[in-house]
């Protein structure tokens, strides 16, 4: 199993790697807020987790569970002002906050294909 040894950033287990699909964001709450605090795709076999927090105004992107992508499903979006985020890295490509991006989590994969965040 992967471990880190830093006591201050402690990796939180996220999901096994076969609860994400290419191109399909899903919500998590690793740290047991009561809220999906990160969301997590597939993306061109890339997997990445970042924030669940639009950098316009701090607040959840999704209008409900699990739905955080586009009509088109090519961008991430904001459903409060329709944000547009690129899924390969979370920059913002069009809306209010334009120039910002999603904060991205660093992901490690351990032997059993668990994926942890921190
Ligand atoms: S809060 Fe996300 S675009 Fe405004």
């Amino acid at each position: 199993m992967w471990r880190k040894t830093s006591v201050s950033n402690v990796p939180v287990l996220l999901c096994h790697e076969h609860h994400l699909q290419e191109g399909q964001a899903r919500g998590f709450d690793p740290w047991h807020q009561g809220r999906d605090t990160v969301l997590a795709l597939k993306w061109k076999g890339q997997i990445k987790a970042y924030r669940n927090l639009c950098p316009h105004l701090d607040v959840a992107m999704q209008y409900r569970k699990d739905r955080f992508m586009s009509g088109d499903g090519q961008h991430i979006v904001c459903f409060a002002h329709g944000a547009l985020f690129d899924p390969a890295d979370g920059s913002c490509l069009l809306g209010p906050c334009l120039g910002q991006s999603l904060q991205a989590l660093e992901i490690h994969q351990d032997e059993q294909l668990n994926l942890w965040i921190h």
